[in-house]
C-alpha cells in the first residue's frame, strides 16, 4: 500500500466519494491529505479555471465553501447545476472571470486552499496568475496546481509519427508548437516548481498524472481501469516515470 493510499484510506469516510480515474486518483490522494490535516476546519476553497465543477462540488460535499472562477459561462451554468443536483448550491459561489487578472476578484489572503488545474498552459501569461494564488492565500494555506508535461506532449507526437512536430515541442522555449497547437506552453517538474517558488510558494510534492493511462491501447485501459489507477498511484511519485506523465501536480504551500 502506498503512501497515496493510506491517506486516501483514512479520509475515504468524511469524503463524498468523488470518481477515481487515472486524471483525478492522483490528485485527490493528495488533496485528502490536506483536508486530513484540516480536519476539524471548513475551509475556503478558490478553483481558478475549475470548469464545470469536478472538483469544485466534492470539496463542498466535504462541507467546504467553494468559489470557481472561470472565464466560460458555459462551465459555470454547468457548475451550478451540477452543485444543485449535489444539493450543494449553497457552499458553491461561481464567478466570471479572467484568471489573468485574478487579483481583482479575490481579496488577498482569505483562502485556505487554491486549485489550479489545467489553466497555466492556456493563460496569458503564468507568472502574474501563480502570484495572484499566491496572494489568495492565507499563510499557511495550501496550492493545488496542475499542468500540462512537456516531456509526454513529445513522446506522444513523436509514437504518432509527426517527429517534426516532437522536434518543435522539445526545442521550444515554451514548449508549445506554434500557433496551432491548443496549449500555448508546457512544463517539466522543475519549470512549474520555479513557477510557483518565484510566486512565493513552497513546493511540498510533485506527482505525474496520466503516467500510462494516454500510452496504453484503449483495450487494456478501459479493461483493466483499476489496475491502472493503482499503477498510476504507483508511479506518480517515482521519478523518471513521474516527469513523463502527461500531467504534472504540484503541491504548494504559503509559509505560515
Ligand atoms: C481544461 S479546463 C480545466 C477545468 C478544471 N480545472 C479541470 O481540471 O477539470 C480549463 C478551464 O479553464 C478555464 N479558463 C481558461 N482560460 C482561463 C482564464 N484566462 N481565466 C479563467 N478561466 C480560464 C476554461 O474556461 C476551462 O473551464
Amino acid at each position: 500500500m502506498t503512501r497515496l493510499d493510506r491517506v486516501e484510506q483514512s479520509t475515504r469516510s468524511r469524503f463524498a466519494e468523488p470518481p477515481l480515474t487515472p486524471r483525478t486518483a492522483v490528485i485527490w490522494s493528495v488533496l485528502a491529505a490536506e483536508l486530513q490535516r484540516r480536519a476539524d476546519d471548513t475551509l475556503t476553497v478558490l478553483d481558478v479555471g475549475g470548469g464545470t465543477g469536478g472538483f469544485a462540488v466534492p470539496l463542498a460535499q466535504a462541507g467546504h465553501r467553494v468559489t470557481v472562477v472561470d472565464a466560460s459561462p458555459d462551465a459555470l451554468a454547468a457548475l451550478t447545476r451540477r452543485a444543485a443536483e449535489a444539493g450543494v448550491a449553497d457552499r458553491v459561489h461561481a464567478v466570471q472571470g479572467d484568471g489573468d487578472a485574478l487579483t481583482g476578484l479575490v481579496e488577498p489572503a482569505t483562502v485556505d486552499l487554491v486549485l489550479c488545474h489545467a489553466v497555466l498552459e492556456v493563460v496569458d501569461d503564468p507568472t502574474p496568475v501563480a502570484t495572484a494564488l499566491a496572494t489568495a492565500l492565507r499563510p499557511g494555506g495550501a496550492a493545488s496546481v496542475l499542468v500540462a508535461g512537456r516531456a509526454a506532449a513529445v513522446l506522444g507526437r513523436a509514437m504518432n509519427g509527426h517527429l517534426d512536430v516532437a522536434a518543435a515541442l522539445a526545442a521550444a522555449p515554451d514548449g508549445a508548437a506554434g500557433p496551432r497547437d491548443t496549449l500555448r506552453r508546457r512544463f517539466d517538474a522543475e519549470e512549474a516548481a520555479a513557477l510557483l517558488r518565484v510566486a512565493g510558494l513552497t513546493v511540498e510534492e510533485i506527482h505525474g498524472v496520466r503516467v500510462l493511462a494516454d500510452l496504453l491501447p484503449a483495450t487494456v485501459a478501459d479493461g483493466q481501469p483499476g489496475a491502472l489507477v493503482e499503477l498510476e498511484k504507483v508511479l506518480a511519485g517515482r521519478p523518471p516515470y513521474r516527469d513523463l506523465a502527461a500531467q504534472l501536480h504540484l503541491f504548494a504551500r504559503r509559509q505560515a
